[in-house]
């Protein structure tokens, strides 16, 4: 069994971004700028955020928080992000999900210029994406098939069995696994809430993807022998022995799946690292192109 490193592998990425970047400063030339718009107070929305910034600092790039109250209406935050598109210091930006209920998530992302997306979450890029077309790839999705490259996992005629169709990782995820090339070449099997005999089909794949956000509902005896197993989940589980009071909890019963399978994310360590390392290879992207 094999552990996918999603940690070293986001360490890695990031000193090749920093490499990058070195290089940028040499020439005279602008850093990356990466901005994240922040609604609210959630808790967890706040720890990603500022693990986004932080990696901005790690590997040279300028970073803005815009932070916004959470009874913004949604015509303030649609200005907001307008300003952002016009700002032309800014390469890229993200608007942190979920967002307040009286705000229409879709209506928001497609305010955001599609060149700079760094989410890949305009249906823009998103079409892009699934017609094979170079953009901007949703990171979390990105990571994962950076930690397959990495670890040379042959998905070429796999069975993928992707669980959970959110629009930031299953159904990206699921056509990205299916697309020409490698990692891809897959054979997808997208599931969700509705679909019969899930058990058994997840005992089918060759590689399982599971997106669910249910802890430790992923079993071993779920699994087929030498399954790839990526965890999605990031479930904040509660638990008095803890200084934060929550530990954090995959989809996937790592104890017993790690003995079967022949590829396994630990979580934490695993996907996680990988989606920050990957906003950060978007941004870059956004830079590069801008500069063109
Ligand atoms: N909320 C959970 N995952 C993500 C993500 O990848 N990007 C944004 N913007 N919000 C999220």
């Amino acid at each position: 069994m094999t552990i996918l490193d999603g940690k070293k592998c986001s360490n890695d990425i990031k000193n090749e971004i920093k490499d990058e970047v070195d290089k940028m400063k040499a020439k005279g030339e602008k850093v990356p700028h990466l901005a994240a718009v922040l609604v609210g107070n959630d808790g967890a929305s706040l720890t990603y955020v500022g693990s986004k910034v932080r990696a901005c600092e790690r590997v040279g790039f300028k970073s803005t928080l815009v932070k916004l109250s959470s009874n913004i209406s949604e015509l303030e935050l649609l200005e907001k992000i307008e300003e952002l598109n016009q700002d032309d210091d800014i390469d890229g930006f993200i608007v942190q999900l979920p967002l307040p209920p009286q705000i229409d998530t879709q209506k928001v992302l497609m305010q955001v210029d599609p060149q700079k997306d760094v989410d890949g979450f305009h249906p823009t890029n998103f079409g892009k994406m699934a017609l094979d077309m170079t953009t901007f790839i949703p990171a979390t999705p990105f990571g994962i098939l950076e930690l397959l490259e990495r670890y040379n996992v042959d998905t070429k005629g796999k069975h993928t069995v992707v669980i959970g169709r959110s629009h930031i990782v299953g159904r990206p995820m699921s056509i990205l696994m299916g697309r020409k090339g490698w990692p891809g070449n897959s054979t997808v099997t997208l599931t969700h809430s509705h679909t019969k005999n899930i058990t058994q089909i997840i005992s089918q794949a060759d590689i399982v993807i599971s997106a669910l956000g249910i802890p430790n509902f992923l079993k071993a005896e779920m699994i087929r022998d030498d399954a790839v197993v990526i965890d999605v989940g990031i479930t904040r589980v509660p638990d008095e022995n803890s200084k934060k009071g929550y530990i954090i909890t995959g989809d996937v019963d790592y104890e017993n799946v790690s003995k079967k399978a022949s590829f396994i994310t630990p979580v934490p360590g695993g996907v996680g690292p990988m989606t920050i390392a990957m906003l950060l290879k978007n941004t870059l992207l956004a830079r590069e192109m801008h500069r063109l």
